[in-house]
This record gives structure tokens, sequence and C-alpha cells, in this order.
């Protein structure tokens, strides 16, 4: 293109990618949840708010963060196929999860230590999930006890386990949680085996601050997380096998999901030793490196499994399409970890709900734009996979 005169040129650039995203960095910061307009907005406002040891530990990978990055890089590898000429006046999110109608197919994962993020922690987050009418799941290191925020949410919270290492603490565990009126329990059985978090080891290094005045008892220790309470021993029994899934079958009734499945094979081992749903998650990459992505593992374990128990997907979702490709390939609901982790960070309780709203629009935009207005009507056919 030849381009003659300062007018003509004025003109291209203010065409271009370039000078769009040029007056993008030129816009006012956001201040309210409100002006987040998506999750990576989010995303931006955390790395200013939070110190390097507690950035480092929300974003870690392991080693090389290869199963971290693929996580994103997977959802490259499908693109959408959109019909056309569908009414679509009408989206329904809605979904059903053992019984229990839901409004729509995301909740909300497991994190750790939640008021390391936001003094208010779980309970700014169950607020929200109650406001947003969304499951929360509870992590066994969360850094608020269970009775406190299964009270905040109102509604039925999710408890998940990192098993206790002595089975009478596993017991107490399990017990606590049936008692706090959990209907279903999550076993995470893909940290049994240890793991390097190095990016956050590094950024524990920059951090110039004085970690003992608030962890008293070292960095990483397991001690003042309520819910280990009274419970000997640490968590994640390295010797842990199928026999302790039957076990934990005998042990309760609540539901039993086993969280960090990314095979066939293990897939129909857990429905076969009592599971009531898998749960395709490889931690967010933060456990086994150089992982599939988990967009990439679903479909062979909705091929083991799903026609008998309902497969659940979490791992490096951030936009309306992840979710829809997931739920194309047979995943019951999707999961999200750092991106509500990212809202509560930024705003407390409204940053969990707007991430939530921004969510839940972008999917049912997609299901708007590939003509599929409710969840039933995303089947394999709106998904194709490139060579
Ligand atoms: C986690 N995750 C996690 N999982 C679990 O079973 N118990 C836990 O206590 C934690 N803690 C935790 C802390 C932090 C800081 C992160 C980022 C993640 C994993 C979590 O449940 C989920 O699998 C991933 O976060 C999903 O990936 P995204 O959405 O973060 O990419």
């Amino acid at each position: 293109m030849r381009l003659s005169g300062r007018r003509e040129f004025l003109r291209f650039l203010a065409a271009s990618p370039l000078a769009a995203s040029a007056l993008a960095q030129d816009a006012p910061p956001i201040t309210r949840a409100g002006d987040a307009l998506s999750v990576s907005d989010f995303e931006t406002l955390t790395g200013g708010k939070l110190p390097p040891a507690h950035l480092g530990y929300l974003m870690s990978g392991v080693d090389d963060d290869a199963t971290l990055k693929r996580n994103r890089e997977g959802f490259q590898h499908f693109q959408l196929r959109a019909r056309r000429l569908v009414d679509v006046s009408k989206i329904d999110l809605r979904t059903e999860m053992f019984g229990v109608s839901w409004e729509a197919p995301i909740f909300l994962c497991p994190v750790g230590g939640q008021k390391m993020f936001h003094p208010e922690g779980e309970v700014a987050v169950a607020r929200a999930a109650k406001a947003k009418k969304t499951t929360q799941i509870l992590s066994t290191v969360s850094s608020a006890p269970v009775e406190q925020v299964a009270q905040a949410l109102g509604r039925p919270l999710w408890y998940q386990m990192y098993m206790p290492t002595n089975w009478a603490g596993t017991e107490k565990m399990v017990r606590r949680a049936e008692a706090a009126g959990c209907p279903v329990l999550v076993w995470t059985v893909d940290l049994l085996g240890g793991r390097n978090t190095e990016t956050a080891a590094r950024m524990r290094r920059a951090d110039t601050r004085n970690c003992a005045a608030c962890h008293t008892d070292g960095v990483g220790s397991l001690k003042g997380r309520p819910m280990l309470d009274g419970i000997e021993g640490g968590i994640n029994p390295p010797a842990a096998n199928w026999t302790y899934l039957d076990r934990l079958r005998k042990l309760t009734k609540m539901k039993l999901i086993i969280k960090g499945i990314d095979t066939a094979e293990d897939a129909r081992l857990c429905r076969e030793h009592g599971a009531d749903a898998v749960l395709v998650s490889n931690h967010g990459g933060r456990a086994t490196e150089t992982l599939r992505s988990t967009i990439e593992s679903l479909a062979e374990v909705v091929d083991a499994v799903g026609s008998q128990i309902p497969v659940l997907v979490d791992s490096g979702f951030r936009r309306g399409t992840d979710i829809y490709k997931a739920l194309a390939l047979g995943a019951r609901a999707v999961g999200i970890g750092r991106p509500y982790i990212y809202g509560l960070t930024a705003f407390g309780q409204e940053g969990v709900e707007r991430v939530l709203d921004i969510l839940q629009a972008e999917l049912r935009r997609t299901m708007g734009q590939c003509g599929t207005p409710a969840i039933k009507d995303i089947t394999r056919a709106a998904v194709r996979k490139s060579a």
C-alpha cells in the first residue's frame, strides 16, 4: 500500500489493530468490577494487587509450567461449527447435576488459602456463589472452616478432600463435612506423588517482606488450616491405590467425585470402584508436568464413562467458547479456579460475581451464535478438532 501524505497515514493508523490496542491502553483504569470486560482484565488487575509470593502461589505451574501453558494452547486445536437460522431468541443455560437443576454449567473449583487473596476469602466467594446460584467446592486447605462457609453459602456446599495420611483423620474429616451438610465429597488424587512449584519458589525469593510475621510455622505449613484441626499426620498418602477408594466408598453416603482424572483407564476404574462422577483435571497445571491439556483429555474420558456417570472438567477455562467446547465434547459442567480468584483479589465478592456474569454471558452468546439454544443441543457436531 502506498501512503501519500500525513492525513492518509493517520487514517491508515486509526484503522489498524495496532492503533486500536494503543487506544485501548489509554482507556481509563478499571476501578469497579463492572468495568472489567473479560477474565483477562481481572488477571491483569491481580498482578498489581498481590505481593510476589502470593502471586507466585496463584500463578505457578510445576517445573517449566508446560502443563499450565498447554491448558490454554489446547483450546486452539478445537474450532466451533456454527449452525445458522435456528431460533436463538431464548437461550437456556440450565443443566442437571445429581438430580439438582443448575442455572449454568459452571462451578467454582477448590482453591486453598483464599484469605491470602482477600481478607474475606472463602466467605466472600460463598456470598458471590449464593448471589449467582453457583456451586462452590471448599478446599481441605481452606482458610475458613466448612461450617462458616456453608452458612454463608446458604445452599449445598461441596467439600474437596486431600486425604489425610492416617485413616482416623480421613474418617474425622468426612464426618465433619457430612455434619456441615455437604452432599458431595470431591477426592483430589493428582497430588499423591509430590510436586515442584518452581515458579512459586522463585517468586517467593523475590518477596522482601517478612513472611514469618504471618506464616509463624513456616511457609507452606498446614498448621492453622481449620479443616486440619485435630487431624494427626499429613495429607495425600503416596501409598493410596484403588482399595482406598473402596474404603472411602464404604465410609460415606455422600456423592463421591474423583478429581484429577485424565485417562479412559482411570475413569473406568473410578466407575467400577463406585465413584458417582469424575472431574477431568490437571490441577490447573499445578501437579504433573507435560500432560495434555484437559480439553484434549476430555473426549477419551467421556467416551469411557460418560454414558454412565457425569464427567466434569477444569483447568485453563477463561472464555465462554472454552466452556462451550468442553460441553460439546461431553462434559456436564466446567470448573474455574484462578478466574474467580482474580475477581476475589481485585474486588472481593463483587469481583467473583462479575467473573461469573462475564463467563455466563460469553457462554450464552456462543450458544446463540452457534445455533444451540439449550445445553442439550451442544453435541460433538458443534466442534471439530484440527489435524
Ligand atoms: C488450586 N487447586 C486446588 N485443587 C484442589 O483439589 N484442592 C486445593 O486446595 C487446590 N488449591 C489450589 C490453589 C490455587 C492457588 C490454584 C490456582 C488451584 C486446583 C483447582 O481446584 C483447579 O483444578 C484449577 O485451579 C483449575 O484450573 P484454572 O481454572 O485455575 O486454570
